[in-house]
């Protein structure tokens, strides 16, 4: 009798605790696609010139490799995108995209959901590094997870052109996970519309550790709603954010092998790089430890895949967070003795982070995006080491 009861009693909290989770699959990157057919030298020289006539940022999908299926309107039409924490807007493919890039995704009918409206109609332009994403504003109902965190009036994109340089992606369209200051055309994103639905207004981020295994399932999980207590450790430390765009924090010092520099940076976590990204002066210093040169045809540094290199200890709210040296060194393809470091250098625009602390930080710690409290918590994640 009491039994049932506590069961009762579990199951009633179990359904009303509004927690959803979202699998992860674990993809090729369009980067390691073109390493292993050779082309990877031509895209990286076209990024190289476009950067240099002005072409802004350093986001441009090249290196993702976890993807997660949502789905948009009514009947449910699905695509694979990236939750993007280093973004605000969502958009998809649009059924009336000609471009060679939109040809093998999947795209979005609006005739066939009876949920869609073309609402608010205005056209959007989201720019990337080598080219941008263009169409049209529309509405419709969105769901995360395994269809049931839903929310039936998104304004999301829907995109008419889309630059050639996703026809190598392994992703559909994009899902940005960052705040609403940073949504192109002031669109409020699918989280804030999201959030008053859930238990806490927080969502938490396991990436796991696959290896270059390509279209496996389980490569993480987004916990929305709650702490991530199965794939993380216990100990949570916060950091506040210091921007509420990006998500942005100050990050004071760097070490590995002899060298450390202490400073206070601004930095952000984002899922949409996989690397991490630091001033150049800082990458050139790392790689060095790492007895790394760069590549100038590759547009990374290279090592031999046996090199003994160190850690590396980010010094983030007075809490030091060690990456483990293997998370650093991959190889240039499946098999090869010749590895790259998933570091690379740039220099932002003066004002804005520069730093980016990619997936290689985020399989190592846990990351718990708190929107209610503005602040970013991290835990060890239960990754096996490599
Ligand atoms: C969109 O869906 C409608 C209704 O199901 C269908 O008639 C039409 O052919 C579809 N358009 C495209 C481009 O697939």
């Amino acid at each position: 009798m009491k039994a049932t009861v506590a069961l009762l009693l579990a199951f009633a909290g179990f359904s009303s605790a509004l927690v959803y989770q979202h699998q992860l699959k674990h993809v090729e990157s369009a980067m390691q696609k073109l390493i292993r057919e050779g082309k990877w030298p031509e895209r990286f020289a076209e990024k190289a010139a476009a950067r240099s006539t002005g072409g802004e940022g350093v986001t441009d999908y090249d290196d993702v490799v976890y993807v997660a299926t949502v789905q948009v309107g009514t009947p449910a039409q699905n695509f694979d995108v990236i939750l993007d924490t280093g973004s605000s807007n969502f958009w998809v493919p649009d059924a009336t995209c000609r471009v060679l890039a939109c040809s093998n995704k999947h795209k979005f009918n609006g005739s066939a959901s009876s949920t869609y409206s073309s609402q608010p109609g205005q056209s959007f332009t989201i720019q990337y590094g080598t080219g941008s994403a263009r169409g049209v504003l529309a509405t419709d109902k969105l769901c995360l997870g395994e269809a049931n965190l839903c929310y039936n009036t998104q304004v999301f994109g829907r995109a008419t052109s889309i630059a050639d340089f996703f026809r190598n992606q392994p992703l559909d369209g994009i899902l940005g996970l960052g705040w609403p200051a940073l949504a192109v055309d002031h669109v409020t994103p699918p989280m804030q519309n999201l959030l008053p639905t859930l238990d806490m207004p927080v969502f938490t981020v396991f990436l796991s550790r696959v290896g270059a295994q390509d279209g496996v399932r389980n490569g993480g999980l987004f916990t929305y709603g709650a702490v991530d207590s199965t794939n993380c450790d216990s100990t949570w430390n916060y950091v506040p954010l210091s921007s509420q765009t990006y998500w942005q924090f100050v990050m004071s010092g760097v070490s590995a092998g002899s060298y450390s520099q202490n400073t206070n940076w601004q930095v952000i976590s984002d899922t949409g790089t996989s690397f991490i990204g630091s001033p150049q002066t800082v990458a050139n210093n790392i790689a060095q430890q790492m007895h790394a040169t760069y590549n100038n045809q590759y547009g990374l540094y290279m090592l031999p895949c046996n090199s003994n290199v160190p850690n590396v200890v980010f010094t983030i709210g007075g809490q030091q967070y060690t990456i483990p040296k293997d998370e650093f060194v991959e190889p240039l393809t499946a098999g090869s003795s010749q590895c790259y470091l998933t570091w690379f250098g740039f220099n932002g625009g003066g004002f804005g982070p520069t730093w980016i602390l990619g997936d290689t930080f985020i399989r190592t710690y846990c990351n718990l995006h708190d929107v209610g409290q503005a602040r970013i918590g991290f835990a060890q994640s239960h990754n096996p080491h490599k």
